[in-house]
């Protein structure tokens, strides 16, 4: 009696959150935060302005975002699932007056909506980084810049790869390297094409297929 009860809560909390709710929140990586030099430089490569919607993906204590309003005057918001950075970053928004155009949010990145970015920032572990390409082309509109600071998406080419020695990267990845890659989310165009061709040149439309 109690062991079909327990089925049927079971189900029903199933039913109810779903499947991927149940799921443990994966780890994308350590909080190490950017240095505040390449926060700086990862905005100024991407060309951040006002009229820009910036979300970092695992906010840490929120400075990449913090600083795109502060600075480049844009509006945005990061996903960390640490508390207590949120609580810090909500904090430091409201202390540096900016909480109307920023906010921090415990989230967890993979399940985010990115549909609202203009510029997507991350620095996370190389293999989470290449996880959300799919996430990327499925919900970034055309011409959404991504910066990732020090891990490239596998198999995009950047717009722009700036590399740099910096002696505060010691104490986080044993080197002074420092990289930042900019990428920009292409147009849809896969697909079959049909060209029609002046009639001297064709009598049948040409066809272009696009991966
Ligand atoms: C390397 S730190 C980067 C912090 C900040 N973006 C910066 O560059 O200074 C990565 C952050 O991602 C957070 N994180 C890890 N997995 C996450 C997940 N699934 N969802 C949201 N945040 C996550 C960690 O707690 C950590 O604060």
């Amino acid at each position: 009696m109690m062991r079909g009860l327990a089925f049927i809560a079971f189900t029903a909390l199933s039913i109810c959150v779903g499947a991927e709710d149940l799921k443990p929140v994966k780890d994308a990586g350590p909080y190490v935060p950017s240095p505040e030099s390449v926060v700086s430089d990862m905005l100024r490569h991407a060309e951040v302005n006002s009229t820009d919607f910036v979300i970092d993906l695992g906010s840490g204590d929120g400075r990449i975002v913090l600083t795109a309003a502060k600075v480049f005057g844009a509006r945005g918001f990061g996903v960390e699932i640490k508390d207590d950075l949120v609580v810090k970053s909500n904090e430091a928004a409201k202390k540096e007056g900016l909480a109307d155009r920023v906010k921090f949010m415990k989230q967890d990145l993979f399940k985010t909506d990115l549909s609202q970015a203009t510029v997507v920032t991350m620095y996370l572990l190389p293999d989470t980084v290449n996880l959300l390409k799919d996430k990327f082309l499925t919900e970034l509109k055309p011409g959404t810049r991504i910066i990732s600071h020090d891990y490239p998406l596998t198999g995009w080419i950047p717009e722009k790869y700036v590399q740099m020695d910096l002696e505060d990267k010691v104490m986080i990845s044993g080197v002074t390297t420092t990289l930042i890659y900019l990428y920009v989310v292409p147009a849809k165009v896969a697909g079959k094409w049909n060209a029609q061709m002046p009639f001297a040149v064709s009598r049948v439309p040409a066809t272009l297929s696009l991966r």
